[in-house]
């Protein structure tokens, strides 16, 4: 049940210091090797005024490392906090850093001036009854005929993956609940039908994509929610006990599995 309250209230459920940086980077080398990409290869990068906004951008990682791929074009890299963004003096030429919280409306000044936007890792912000209204605010960015990237997991694939005869796996199957509903105000229908969402804000849905995580990467998928684990604002006493059982069930060989999806849609009227 949702809660009477809207959800754009919550506090940011981790943390923003050099581990839960640590974090993030790690993150971004697992999706974009399981991707293979940065930018979907079907948006057009050629435009000699091309400009790209990364929304929620964390610790910058996405952008800087496109920046370098593509020097002719210019960046924004917005999010709530500049907390995790990089130090000045290795900040490239190309990329404007500013702060904003994208549950109010972008100023007018960058309103339609996006041929490109970006979003990732949105699903311990956004829940269904606030999330159109993100939705309405990121697009407000783009050009007509520009193009909205999101990359997510999606919390309704997950379950357990684990060798024939394992036996029981109470901390994977802990897991496995909190990647679906981690808190009782959780809802993420905007993520299981992502393209849907996009549908439902206007877009035109481009491209749907699901990436899944090979065998030899699950230690990486694992190590990064332990970490996460750590920093999560609402685990309790426990969450020791719990980080030490999940790591001995990955340990035996029995990991939380999730599909990832990254999903493109263009704003009409070009
Ligand atoms: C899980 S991190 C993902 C960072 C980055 N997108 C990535 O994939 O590496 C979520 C980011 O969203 C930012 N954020 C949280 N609430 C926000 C809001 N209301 N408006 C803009 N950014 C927000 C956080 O500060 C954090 O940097």
């Amino acid at each position: 049940m949702i809660s009477k309250v809207p959800t754009d209230a919550l506090p940011y459920p981790l943390k923003r210091n050099a581990l839960a940086s640590t974090r993030l980077n790690y993150n971004h080398f697992w999706w974009t090797k399981i991707s293979g990409y940065l930018l979907h290869p079907s948006i057009p990068t050629t435009l000699p005024n091309l400009r790209i906004a990364d929304v929620g951008a964390g610790t910058g990682i996405w952008i800087h490392e496109l920046s370098a791929a593509l020097p002719h074009a210019t960046f924004d890299a917005i999010d709530i906090s500049s907390a995790q963004f990089p130090p000045e003096a290795i900040r490239p030429a190309n990329i404007s850093w500013w702060t904003h919280n994208a549950f109010e409306p972008f100023p007018e000044a960058y309103q339609g001036r996006f041929d490109v936007v970006n979003a990732r890792a949105w699903k311990c912000i956004l829940n269904d009854d606030v999330a159109d209204r993100v939705f309405g605010h990121i697009i407000s960015l783009l050009k007509p005929g520009g193009y909205l990237q999101w990359f997510e997991p999606v919390p309704e694939s997950a379950h357990v993956k684990a060798p024939e005869g394992f036996g029981p796996t109470p901390a994977c199957d802990k897991l496995v609940g909190q990647w679906k509903k981690p808190l009782p105000t959780s809802s993420y229908d905007w993520i299981n039908d992502l393209p849907g969402t996009f549908k439902r804000n206007g877009l035109d849905v481009e491209v749907v994509e699901k990436h899944r995580t090979p065998d030899h990467f699950q230690p990486v998928g694992a190590q990064t929610v332990l970490m996460g684990i750590g920093e999560y604002l609402h685990s309790d006493a426990s969450m020791a006990v719990y980080q030490e059982a999940l790591s001995e069930e990955h340990a035996r060989g029995a990991f939380v599995d999730l599909t990832w999806t990254c999903v493109v849609g263009r704003k009409p009227g070009a």
